[in-house]
C-alpha cells in the first residue's frame, strides 16, 4: 500500500468537500430532515459525492463507509470512512462550526485521518504513529491535571430524548466540577480541539462511526486517551466516546458513572 498516495488523495478529497460546503454555506435552499432533528442538506450530498469521486479515480477498489449513502463494499482491507459535513445543524443555521472529516483503515488499524473546517481553514491531520498536525504543524493535548482547571466538551446525539435522563446527569456533574462546558455541535472538531489542548476532555454517546474514526485517531496521535466511559480501548463502532489530554481520564471516568435509578 503506497501511503504516502493514499495521503495525497486523502487531503485532496478534504479540500473538494470544502469547496462544495463553502459553495453552500449561507445560501442553502433545501434541508430535509432524516429523523424529528437530524438535518441533510444539499451540501452534504454533493460534498460526500465529491470526496468518494476523488478517492474513487484514485482508488477504485477501495471500501467506502459514507454518512449519507451507507457502505459501499470494495477490498475491505483498505476503507474510507467519511462524513462530508459534520456539523450540520450548525451549518443549517450559518454558524461556521463544522467540518469534513475523512480517516483511511488500512488492514483493519485506523491509519490517516483528515478534518477540515471550511470557514477556518483549519486541517487537522494525523498518520498512525507519526503524530497529529494543524496546518501542518505538530500539536499535542493540554497538561491540566484536573477537572476544576479544564474546560471540556460535549454533544448531544440525535436520539437524545431515549438516553436524556442520562446526558443531563451527566453534563450537570461536570457543569459543577469543571472549570467550563461547551457544547460546538461538531464531534470532528471537538476531538481535534482535545488533540490541541483547547478542550481537556470531551465525551459523548451515540456517535456513528464516520463521526469519530478521523478525529479519535487525530486525538490519539496528540497524545489523548481515548476509550469508552469503562476505560475500555475506544474503537469507531462503540457508543460512548472520552477523550481527554490522559491527565484527568480518570477522575472524568469517575464523574460518567451513571445508574439507571438515579
Ligand atoms: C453530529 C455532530 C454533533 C453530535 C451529533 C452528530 P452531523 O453529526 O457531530 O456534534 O452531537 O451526535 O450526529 O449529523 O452534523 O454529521
Ligand atoms: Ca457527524
Ligand atoms: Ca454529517
Amino acid at each position: 500500500m503506497d501511503i504516502e498516495n493514499a495521503k495525497h488523495i486523502g487531503m485532496a478529497s478534504a479540500y473538494e468537500g470544502a469547496k462544495i460546503l463553502r459553495k453552500y454555506f449561507g445560501k442553502l435552499t433545501g434541508v430535509k430532515k432524516k429523523g424529528a432533528i437530524d438535518l441533510v442538506t444539499e451540501a452534504d450530498l454533493e460534498s460526500e459525492k465529491a470526496i468518494i469521486r476523488t478517492i474513487h479515480s484514485a482508488f477504485p477498489e477501495h471500501s467506502i463507509l459514507a454518512e449519507e449513502s451507507g457502505l459501499n463494499q470494495g477490498n475491505a482491507e483498505k476503507q474510507w470512512i467519511i462524513d462530508p459535513l459534520d456539523g450540520t445543524t450548525n451549518f443549517a443555521h450559518n454558524l461556521g462550526i463544522f467540518a469534513v472529516s475523512i480517516a483511511f483503515s488500512y488492514m483493519d488499524e485506523m491509519t490517516l485521518a483528515f478534518v477540515l473546517n471550511p470557514v477556518s481553514g483549519e486541517l487537522f491531520t494525523a498518520e498512525k504513529g507519526k503524530g497529529a498536525k494543524l496546518n501542518g504543524f505538530p500539536i499535542s493535548v493540554s497538561k491540566t491535571q484536573k477537572v476544576s482547571e479544564s474546560l471540556l466538551v460535549t454533544g448531544f446525539p440525535y436520539n437524545h430524548p431515549e438516553i436524556i435522563d442520562a446526558i443531563m446527569f451527566r453534563f450537570s456533574r461536570f457543569t459543577k466540577a469543571a472549570q467550563g462546558i461547551r457544547r460546538l455541535g461538531s464531534a470532528a472538531l471537538d476531538l481535534c480541539y482535545v488533540a490541541c489542548g483547547r478542550f481537556d476532555g470531551f465525551w459523548e454517546q451515540n456517535l456513528h462511526p464516520w463521526d469519530t474514526a478521523a478525529g479519535s485517531l487525530i486525538a490519539q496521535e496528540a497524545g489523548a486517551r481515548v476509550t469508552d466511559f469503562s476505560e475500555n480501548p475506544y474503537d469507531i463502532s462503540q457508543k460512548e466516546i472520552l477523550a481527554t489530554n490522559n491527565k484527568i481520564h480518570q477522575e472524568m471516568t469517575g464523574l460518567l458513572v451513571y445508574k439507571e435509578t438515579q
